[in-house]
């Protein structure tokens, strides 16, 4: 077994090496157990109608806190479903919460992102920050809207995008913060979205 570095934190990193796993046990003590869970078994509770359910469908592990329907943090995946809503904008919308929301691409293509956002890839959207499909998500799911809201739509079979979600706001670190990985446009996905407001527009009125 071999050390190096130390064992800091907020900006430090430390690796170690060793022979055997911590987890390979037979039993454990306490209230905190290793867990390997294979995401592909996650059933999301889809809607069916035109709203979500709220807690999110996505979530697959939440932390309660002492404040009802606040959780201290939640664990939510998207993985591959139907999506079978009427009358309405099918990917996530746009929004802006008290939740600070990290989010990232395991395999596939995220259904709000078109470009850019590759596996390994992450994003970290801090309490209060709007955000949401980028414009040509936006574009593609405003067509679909016009011809054919109404069809089972399919989010890949080959996707899978996680996020964590808290309301404890993270602190990012200098490494992360000076990373040439950084994609200092991100904001850029958002700049030529257009204005579609009619006021005269009645979709609902017009099917009925
Ligand atoms: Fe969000």
């Amino acid at each position: 077994m071999s050390r190096r570095d130390h064992l800091g934190n907020e900006g430090h990193i430390f690796s170690a090496t060793q022979e055997f796993s911590p987890f390979n046990v037979v039993a454990w003590h306490g209230n905190y157990v290793p867990y390997k869970y294979d995401l592909s078994k996650f059933c999301p509770i889809n809607a069916v109608s035109f709203d979500h359910p709220d807690p999110s469908i996505f979530t697959v592990l939440t932390a309660n806190s002492s404040i009802p329907g606040c959780a201290v943090a939640d664990f939510v995946i998207f993985p591959p479903r139907w999506t079978v809503s009427q009358h309405t904008f099918r990917p996530p919308y746009y929004h802006r919460n008290s939740q600070n929301e990290f989010m990232g691409l395991i395999k596939g293509m995220y259904e709000a992102k078109q470009d850019n956002f590759l596996p390994g890839g992450a994003s970290l959207h801090l309490c209060m920050t709007p955000h949401g499909p980028d414009t040509a998500t936006f574009e593609r799911a405003q067509q679909m809207d016009d011809s054919c809201s109404d069809q089972p739509g399919r989010i890949s079979q080959e996707t899978l995008a996680f996020m964590f979600e808290t309301h404890m706001t993270p602190r990012t670190t200098a490494q992360a913060l000076s990373s040439p990985c950084i994609d200092r446009d991100y904001y850029k996905c958002w700049a030529s979205l257009r204005k579609h407001f009619d006021p005269a527009y009645e979709p609902l009125a017009k099917k009925q």
